[in-house]
């Protein structure tokens, strides 16, 4: 039995995904949450002739009933970017939302996997990881920040560049996941020696700023839904996959607390960042069944990588210093 409850249900992430989620067969019950439009969308997608039963819930009095034993929560509830704006400005309103729905998972169901979608990723996840902790039940291997879309993004960019199967071609990208944070590690990727320096740095550059291109385009109608919904399903069903199916070798880059990864993979953040302290990180991480099993060091990098690293560290550090502290403080 597999529960999974989407924070958010409703949105334009949301539907899309909680349709992807739908179609597994790993997934025994969807329970979709909203402040809005809840029930419309789970009568719609109880139709559906695949496994899970689907139930919908609507407003704060029925988010107990929505999370409770979920084994999976997903969270793409909130406010998306305009043209002009930040992930950061997103934070004033989606802070307040990710740390209530935190503290419902924390309560009943504080063994779940947490997937946070909702933006700033990189301030949102550590507010999730305070609730927790503040709420006792803190286990830093369950707590994922999905920054999958970076590396969908990252292979179909790459792949058309080098003339590789999209689907097949892994183009780790750690970091975290806003602008100058996102560090695709191009030169760990068979084929791109044939790109030319000017290449390797346009395509950096549009997998940092991947984002904006969607919300540019959209034009005030938000950010990417469907490509984030492809994004959160695969990795939703990846963690199902390693932790309720016996999948092995399952490895998705990932924003984590580094209290789940080893010495070696901690130390190479602080080699490649020049910065003590970061205590989150995305890196390739092997799950199984209890989320984070084995997070990968960063590994070999050009010179033209290690200098994104030092403009990534201090921006990351601010966005995790401004999420801790807006738990920490109150
Ligand atoms: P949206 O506005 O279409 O949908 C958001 C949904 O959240 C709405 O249905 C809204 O009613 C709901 N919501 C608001 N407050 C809530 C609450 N307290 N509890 C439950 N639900 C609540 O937005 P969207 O395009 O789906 O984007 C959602 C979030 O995902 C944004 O913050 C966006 O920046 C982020 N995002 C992240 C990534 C990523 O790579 N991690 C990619 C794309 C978008
Ligand atoms: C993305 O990368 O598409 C998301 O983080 C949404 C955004 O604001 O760009």
């Amino acid at each position: 039995m597999v529960k999974v409850c989407v924070c958010g249900a409703a949105g334009g992430i949301g539907q899309p995904l909680s349709l992807l989620l739908k179609q597994s067969p790993l997934i025994t019950h969807l329970s979709l949450y909203d402040i809005v439009n809840t029930p419309g969308v789970a009568a719609d997608l109880s139709h559906i002739n695949t496994k899970s039963k689907v139930t919908g819930h609507k407003g704060q009095e029925e988010l107990e009933e929505a999370i409770k034993d979920s084994d999976v929560v997903v969270i793409p509830a909130g406010v998306p970017r305009k043209p002009g704006m930040t992930r950061d400005d997103l934070f004033k309103i989606n802070a307040g939302i990710v740390r209530d729905l935190a503290t419902a998972a924390a309560k009943f169901a504080p063994k779940a996997f947490m997937c946070i979608i909702s933006n700033p990723v990189n301030s949102t996840v550590p507010i999730v990881a305070e609730v927790f902790k503040k709420e006792g039940v803190y286990d830093a291997r369950r707590i994922f920040g999905v920054t999958t879309l970076d590396i969908v993004r990252a292979s179909t960019f790459v792949s058309e560049l080098i003339g590789a199967d999209a689907q097949s071609l892994k183009v780790p990208v750690v970091g975290g996941h806003s602008g100058v944070t996102i560090l695709p590690l191009l030169s760990q990727v068979q084929g791109t020696n044939a790109l030319s320096e000017q290449q390797i740095a346009d395509v950096t550059h549009r997998i940092q700023f991947g984002g904006d291109e969607v919300v540019k385009a959209k034009d005030g109608a938000g950010s990417a839904t469907l490509s984030m919904a492809y994004a959160g399903a695969r990795f939703a069903l990846n963690v199902i996959e390693a932790a309720f199916n016996g999948g092995k070798g399952i490895v998705e880059c990932t924003y984590v607390s580094l209290e789940a990864a080893g010495a070696d993979a901690v130390q190479s953040v602080k080699d490649l960042s020049g910065e003590e302290s970061l205590e989150y990180f995305s890196l390739p991480v092997e799950l199984g069944p209890n989320g984070v099993d084995k997070v990968s060091p960063v590994g070999a990098v050009s010179d033209f990588e290690k200098k994104l690293f030092a403009a990534c560290a201090p921006e990351l550090k601010g966005n995790i210093t401004k999420g801790s502290g807006f738990v920490k403080q109150e």
